[in-house]
């Protein structure tokens, strides 16, 4: 069977995308669905590439049981554009920055907005917790673990 392939993107790729990875992956684990879904994260700058995710936000995921052990790379237009199914952006910024690195129109419809599968919260993007305080980080704990939720739900109606 051919695997559902899905990268989230954020900026750094140290805080929301491996989060939003590690979710992912965990509700695709519990339900037994690993064999039907490859997750994986990128930032669309390469600022961090190759450290582990930003102390904070993997205390934070720890306390709620998700073990984030990616490391940051820069998403990769050559490469990730036809490898993924589902390219998810995190904010607008992460989305102009993904379009802006191709013209093909099979590549822009691959790219979504992660707060589009929002069930609970009504926010219009998942807001960079990078410089802000602790709180930051639980809500976008909050929002992506509502936003997997429903990513899940509508990838297994299908
Ligand atoms: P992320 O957060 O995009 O959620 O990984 C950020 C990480 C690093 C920086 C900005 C945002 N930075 O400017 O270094």
């Amino acid at each position: 069977m051919k695997r559902t392939k899905i990268l989230f993107v954020c900026l750094g790729n140290i805080c929301r995308s491996p989060a939003a990875q590690t979710i992912m992956q965990k509700f695709v684990d519990e339900k037994g669905l690993q064999n039907k879904y490859e997750i994986d994260s990128a930032g669309t700058m390469g600022y961090h590439s190759g450290e582990p995710a930003d102390g904070r936000m993997r205390a934070h995921a720890t306390k709620r049981g998700y073990t984030i052990t990616h490391r940051s790379r820069k998403f990769n237009a050559k490469y990730d554009f036809d490898h993924f199914d589902l390219i998810i952006g995190m904010d607008d910024n992460n989305i102009q920055a993904l379009r802006n690195q191709t013209s093909e129109n099979h590549h822009f419809a691959k790219i979504k907005k992660m707060t589009s599968y929002n069930k609970i919260f009504k926010e219009s993007i998942i807001p960079d917790p990078y410089y802000g305080g602790y709180e930051g980080f639980e809500y976008v704990l909050d929002l992506l673990e509502d936003a997997c939720k429903g990513l899940l739900t509508e990838l297994e109606e299908l």
